[in-house]
């Protein structure tokens, strides 16, 4: 079939204000409505095609990366922030080389000496949360990300100089918000206006970065230091090529950005479902008391399926594919439809309910729940994220007695291209 998928005729700006009001319920509707495979006009991108059934997804994510370009597709959005060099921006050989320098920091066993400086952070920052009246949790869980990549990625560990990057951060994340989503924007209106403002804030932030950077080189002994600066700075490619300092601005940015409003958001979500059943809070508390650890383990990766932090993810074809029987052009958007495969009832039943029990017994499917995406984009954080989010639900669940502001459950908000809580996750801590 040469013809693209089926998907509804209004005009694109009307799906995309459908979309932006509620992404999860966006995507699952039109599953429902126009099946697995669908198509969807927005402005800008034109008719994309979305996946949303296991064995499709699978087509895309083991696609020849030649073809099923995720750099490109990124980039549309992400490169004005991240650069050029950036994992998430690039495709084929580069994005191999940087892939491959990047994960070993990141994988599985190593992300756990990280443990002490999470807890203590969580600990630190839980200390300014009032007693008794609402307070919205997000900005806290974002502080403590925040604070922990700056410490665990850049290992800066000087007070004054982690202020001054958490708020060249702060600014350069407020000013990055309008430029990703509406790339009409990225020209100079007049100063005032958000693309020269968004380019000041960038070139703030890398300043510091190339600073940094510079410092650590100069320091003596950093081949022996365990943050990811120090050793991305010692890592070698299968050439023997040191990573250039444009390289290492990059992936840092990259891995800043990627790494610290995805898993907070994850984390305010956890708190905005536990809360609003009861029955999971009870059992995860009394789990977390007997020394057992697989329930919160479950509890993460149902709020990741529930709430998945990131709605979609993209790959631009390079050459014309045949993706579930479809003739699909180059050029074209596809993307598996994260919200929607997560929301069918035949792979999570009753899927409307939160029952992390549902991966208590066996691994969570490759192409069912993706909350990270997959193939060789599969996010580079995942271990760590799911670590991280673990660590800080454990010590919020052993510090403090949470309730709801409000019984009804919090809406989908998009903010920069995650989905948060509307209001933020609005608790009350009891005394
Ligand atoms: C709950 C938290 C997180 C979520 C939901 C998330 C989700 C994602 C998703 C959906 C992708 C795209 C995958 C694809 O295209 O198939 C991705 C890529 C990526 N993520 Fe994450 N992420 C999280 C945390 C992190 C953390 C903590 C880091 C770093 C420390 C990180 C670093 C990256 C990088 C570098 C990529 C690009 C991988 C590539 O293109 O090869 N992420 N993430």
């Amino acid at each position: 079939m040469s013809a693209l998928p089926a998907g509804s005729r209004a005009p694109a700006i009307a799906q995309a204000v459908s979309y932006a009001r509620d992404p999860l319920g966006f995507l699952a509707a039109r599953q429902r409505r126009y099946g697995d495979i669908f198509s969807v006009n927005f402005p800008f991108f034109g008719r994309v095609v979305y996946v949303a059934r296991p064995d499709l997804v699978k087509e895309v994510f083991t696609g020849p990366p030649a073809v099923f370009h995720a750099g490109e597709a990124n980039a549309t959005v992400l490169e004005p922030a991240l650069g050029p060099n950036s994992v998430l921006t690039l495709d084929d050989e580069p994005h191999m080389r940087q892939r491959k320098l990047l994960l070993p920091p990141f994988h599985g066993e190593r992300v756990e000496r990280y443990g002490e400086l999470i807890a203590e952070t969580t600990r630190k920052e839980m200390e300014s949360w009032p007693i008794g009246e609402p307070f919205a949790l997000r900005p806290h869980t974002q502080r403590i990300t925040l604070a922990v990549i700056m410490r665990a990625v850049f290992g800066v560990h000087d007070e004054a100089r982690l202020d001054r990057f958490g708020r060249l951060i702060d600014d350069f994340a407020k000013r990055v918000g309008v430029i990703t989503s509406f790339p009409m924007l990225r020209r100079n209106l007049g100063p005032g206006s958000p693309w020269p403002r968004f380019q000041r804030s960038r070139a703030a932030l890398d300043e510091f970065i190339y600073e940094e950077i510079r410092l650590r080189r100069a320091a003596p002994g950093y081949e022996e230091r365990d943050d990811v600066l120090s050793l991305l700075l010692s890592a070698r490619d299968e050439e023997g090529e040191a990573m250039s300092d444009q390289e290492l601005r990059d992936e840092l940015v990259t891995v800043l950005g990627a790494g610290h409003e995805t898993t907070a958001t994850g984390l305010a979500w956890a708190i905005e479902r536990l809360v609003r059943n009861p029955g999971v809070l009870v059992k995860l508390r009394d789990s977390l008391a007997s020394g057992e650890e697989d329930y919160l383990a479950a509890t993460v990766k149902e709020t990741l399926r529930a709430r998945p932090v990131i709605v979609d993810v993209a790959r631009k074809l390079k050459a014309p594919a045949t993706v579930g029987g479809y003739d699909l052009p180059a050029g074209q958007f596809v993307l598996p439809a994260i919200a929607a495969l997560h929301y069918r009832e035949d792979l999570f039943p009753e899927p409307e309910r939160f029952r992390p029990e549902r991966f208590l017994d066996g691994k969570a499917d490759n192409y069912a729940w993706i909350p990270f995406g997959g193939g060789v984009r599969r996010c580079i954080g995942a271990a760590f994220a799911e670590y991280e989010m673990r660590l800080i639900l454990r010590e919020f669940m052993e510090g403090a007695e949470l309730r709801p502001v409000d019984p009804e459950p919090e809406r989908v908000r998009v903010r920069n291209i995650t989905l948060a809580p509307a209001k933020g996750t609005m608790v009350v801590a009891a005394a």
